[in-house]
C-alpha cells in the first residue's frame, strides 16, 4: 500500500540547451531568461523570500513534487541505523536494512501515526514504536503488534498485517547522497529515476567511481536566510572576488564559464587554475578517478534543483544539501569527500587544510545572506536587476522556481 502520489502527470517538453557566446575574457556566457527582460523587473517577487504562505506552498510545489536531496548515505552507514529527516514538511525515516539496502519511509506508525523516532538511533533487527509497542522489520514490514486482539500472543491476521508496513518513499542513492521523490508512486515502474535526472552530471563525471569516495569531514551551518538566496548566492560568480579573496586574483576568480545542462542542473565551471588551489593545500591528494587532462585544473559548481549544490575538483568533491526550515531560516549540511586512497594519516594535514578553506569560504557568505534576507523586506526588492552578462544561471534557477511555485 502506498500514499496517493500528488505529482502532475503531464511530462515536460525536452529541454532546449541555451545558446552561448564567448566573451572578451574567453569565458562562456549563456543566453537565458534575462534576454530582453526590462530593467528593474525581478523574476521572483520579494514576498517569495519572506512570506510564510509562500514558504508553505513551496514545500508542496517544489519540495514534494519531484526528486529532492534528502541527506547523505553515510548518515545510516550500518544495518540498523535509523535517521529521521524532514522533506517538504513531511517527517521521514532513513533506515539501513539488514540486507545493506538504504530505504526511506514516512515516519508515522501505522497504528496511531506516532513518529517512530525524532533522533538518530541504532536498532537491532526491528524498530519499535514507543506508544503501543508495534515493531517493524528494517524493510518496513510490520513484525509484531502485541495484544492486537486484546489477548496475549495475538497478532493481526496475515492479510491485515501485510497492509500495515511502514509507508515507503521513493528514494535513490547517488554519489553518496540520498534523494527522495515524495510525488512518485513506489509501485510505478515507469516513474522518472534519479539516474535519468542526474545523467548529464554522471556523464560529465564518468571518470569517477563514486563508490570510492570517502567522507573527509562534514559540518552543518545555520543560515538566517531563505533557501532560494542560498542557491542564488552559490550561482553568483560575480561576488567571488569581492567576498572570497582565497579564490585568487580578481581575474582568476572571474574566470568562470556558465554551464546550463538541464532545467534542474545549472551551474558553472572554472576551467583553469582550480580556483584558489594554492590556498587549499600544498599537498596533492589522490585524484578522484582517472581524471581527464582537460579536467585536472577544473572546478565544477552545480545546483541539482532544488536543494543540492555540488562542487568537484580533481581531488575533492563537496556537497551542500539543505533543509528549508522557515522563510528566513535554512540549514546547510556540508560534506567534503576525497578518494579512499586519501583516507590515511599521510593526507591528514592536507585534508584538514582543504576543509578549513571550504568552511572559511562558506562562513564569508553568512553576513551576505543575512543582509540579502533583510533587503528582501524592502519593496525595492521587487525592482532588482539581474545582469544578463552575469546572472543568467541564477535566472534559470529562478525561472524553475517560478514555474513550479506559480510565481
Ligand atoms: S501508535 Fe505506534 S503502536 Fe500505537
Ligand atoms: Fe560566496
Amino acid at each position: 500500500m502506498t500514499l496517493t502520489p500528488t505529482a502532475p502527470a503531464t511530462p515536460e517538453a525536452p529541454f532546449q540547451a541555451p545558446a552561448t557566446t564567448t566573451n572578451g575574457s574567453g569565458n562562456t556566457v549563456t543566453s537565458g531568461p534575462l534576454d530582453g527582460r526590462p530593467v528593474g523587473r525581478a523574476m521572483i517577487p520579494a514576498r517569495a523570500y519572506t512570506g510564510q504562505a509562500e514558504f508553505d506552498a513551496e514545500q508542496q510545489s517544489i519540495f514534494s513534487s519531484g526528486w529532492v536531496w534528502a541527506g547523505f548515505a553515510h548518515w545510516v552507514a550500518n544495518p540498523g541505523d535509523v535517521k529521521p529527516l524532514t522533506v517538504g514538511g513531511s517527517p521521514l525515516l532513513m533506515i539501513r536494512g539488514e540486507d545493506g539496502e538504504l530505504r526511506v519511509f514516512h515516519n508515522s506508525c501505522r497504528h496511531r501515526g506516532m513518529a517512530l523516532t525524532e533522533e538518530p538511533i541504532q536498532v537491532t533487527q526491528r524498530i519499535q514504536c514507543a506508544y503501543h509497542c508495534w515493531s517493524y522489520h528494517l524493510d518496513g514490514s510490520l513484525a509484531v503488534a502485541p495484544y492486537f486482539k486484546r489477548e496475549r500472543r495475538t497478532n493481526p491476521d496475515k492479510d491485515i498485517q501485510a497492509q500495515l508496513s511502514l509507508l515507503p518513499v521513493v528514494s535513490e542513492v547517488w554519489a553518496g547522497m540520498v534523494f527522495v521523490n515524495l510525488a512518485a508512486d513506489p509501485s510505478d515502474p515507469d516513474r522518472r529515476s534519479l539516474a535519468d535526472l542526474v545523467a548529464p552530471l554522471q556523464q560529465r563525471w564518468s571518470h569517477i567511481d563514486f563508490d570510492r569516495i570517502h567522507l573527509a569531514q562534514e559540518r552543518d551551518f545555520d543560515i538566517d536566510a531563505n533557501w532560494k538566496l542560498v542557491v542564488e548566492n552559490f550561482l553568483d560568480w560575480y561576488h567571488l572576488p569581492f567576498i572570497h579573496p582565497q579564490v585568487g586574483s580578481v581575474a582568476a576568480s572571474l574566470d568562470i564559464d556558465d554551464v546550463v545542462m538541464e532545467r534542474d542542473i545549472v551551474g558553472g565551471c572554472y576551467p583553469r587554475g582550480a580556483a584558489g588551489k594554492a590556498k587549499k593545500t600544498e599537498q596533492q591528494l589522490p585524484w578522484l578517478g582517472d581524471v581527464p587532462e582537460a579536467m585536472l585544473e577544473r572546478q565544477d559548481i552545480f545546483c541539482v534543483f532544488p536543494n543540492a549544490l555540488l562542487f568537484l575538483e580533481a581531488d575533492w568533491f563537496q556537497v551542500i544539501g539543505f533543509d528549508p526550515i522557515a522563510p528566513d531560516h535554512t540549514v546547510e549540511h556540508m560534506a567534503i569527500f576525497v578518494d579512499r586512497a586519501a583516507a590515511n594519516e599521510d593526507f591528514g594535514p592536507a585534508i584538514k587544510r582543504l576543509c578549513e578553506v571550504l568552511y572559511e569560504v562558506n562562513e564569508q557568505d553568512m553576513p551576505i545572506l543575512h543582509k540579502l534576507q533583510t533587503g528582501r523586506r524592502s519593496p525595492g526588492s521587487d525592482r532588482t536587476y539581474l545582469v544578463p552578462q552575469w546572472d543568467q544561471v541564477t535566472a534559470f534557477f529562478q525561472q524553475r522556481v517560478a514555474e513550479k511555485a506559480g510565481y
